[in-house]
């Protein structure tokens, strides 16, 4: 029960000289309004917090559409980047959102329920990101240096390493990655091939270093259900130097 000085008698009165000068109640409404403040201070912190944070962008590609081609069409090109590209970044800044929301009120279940589309699309978003920068209309032939000398260390030859990494490719059951990726733990390169929209490194632990897009988005307007095909075109626009520059920085 809340008790104003009216209520105290003598020795009653509380041994306190705020309280002696200004009625208790109007100091119990000061600590509410207190109250008030610090709620509404914290609940403004966490939609700061919210409307502050990073949006993901569509990274433009540094060649035109058509410059791959005869290997991707430039009708691809454009629907993969500003299509597909585009709704993963999209997704995945609306998912995000949904959960710092639910990261704010403590709501564990609408998290765990959001970590498939996070996956998915956050996923989706590094891929394809790494792919872009794997190709290049001046690509194909052969790496040069400590990548080449990598690839003849772990896989015998390049073309060992290309067949190796096409058949993994290729048999991708329904959508999905090939890879050659850097073990940090050995030191040594590997193919892998990742289901879905599964990051290489999320998923496998490996560096991503090369990426080949087996989804059907990547080649069914060109090549049709012919996948191998695909496959074997893409070596003539791949962008070695790149590859050799992401070996460097997973080395470090
Ligand atoms: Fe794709």
């Amino acid at each position: 029960m809340v008790r104003s000085p009216a209520h105290f008698k003598g020795s009653q009165l509380p041994a306190c000289l705020l309280c002696s000068v200004i009625p208790l109640t109007t100091i119990m409404n000061m600590l509410c309004r207190v109250g008030q403040i610090r709620r509404c201070a914290a609940s403004l912190s966490q939609a700061q917090v919210v409307a502050s944070r990073q949006k993901h962008t569509l990274p433009d590609l540094t060649y035109d559409y058509g410059a791959l081609e005869p290997h991707i069409s430039a009708e691809i090109m454009q629907l993969h980047h500003s299509k597909h590209h585009a709704t993963y970044v999209n997704n995945l800044n609306v998912t995000e959102e949904k959960y710092q929301e639910a990261l704010a009120k403590g709501d564990v279940t609408t998290q765990v329920a959001l970590q498939p589309a996070l996956k998915f699309n956050g996923g989706g978003h590094i891929n394809h990101t790494i792919f872009w920068t794997n190709l290049s209309p001046n690509g194909g032939g052969e790496p040069q240096g400590e990548l080449m000398e990598a690839i003849k260390r772990d896989f015998g030859s390049l073309q060992k390493m290309k067949e190796k990494m096409s058949a993994a490719t290729i048999a991708v059951q329904g959508s999905g990655w090939g890879w050659l990726g850097y073990d940090k733990e050995n030191g040594r390169l590997r193919i892998a091939a990742c289901a879905n929209q599964d990051p290489l490194q999320g998923t496998t632990g490996l560096i991503p270093l090369l990426g080949i897009d087996v989804w059907e988005h990547a080649y069914y307007l060109q090549y049709k259900n012919v996948r191998p095909d695909y496959v074997k075109a893409i070596w003539n626009v791949i962008n070695w130097e790149n590859v050799s520059e992401r070996l460097q920085t997973a080395k470090k």
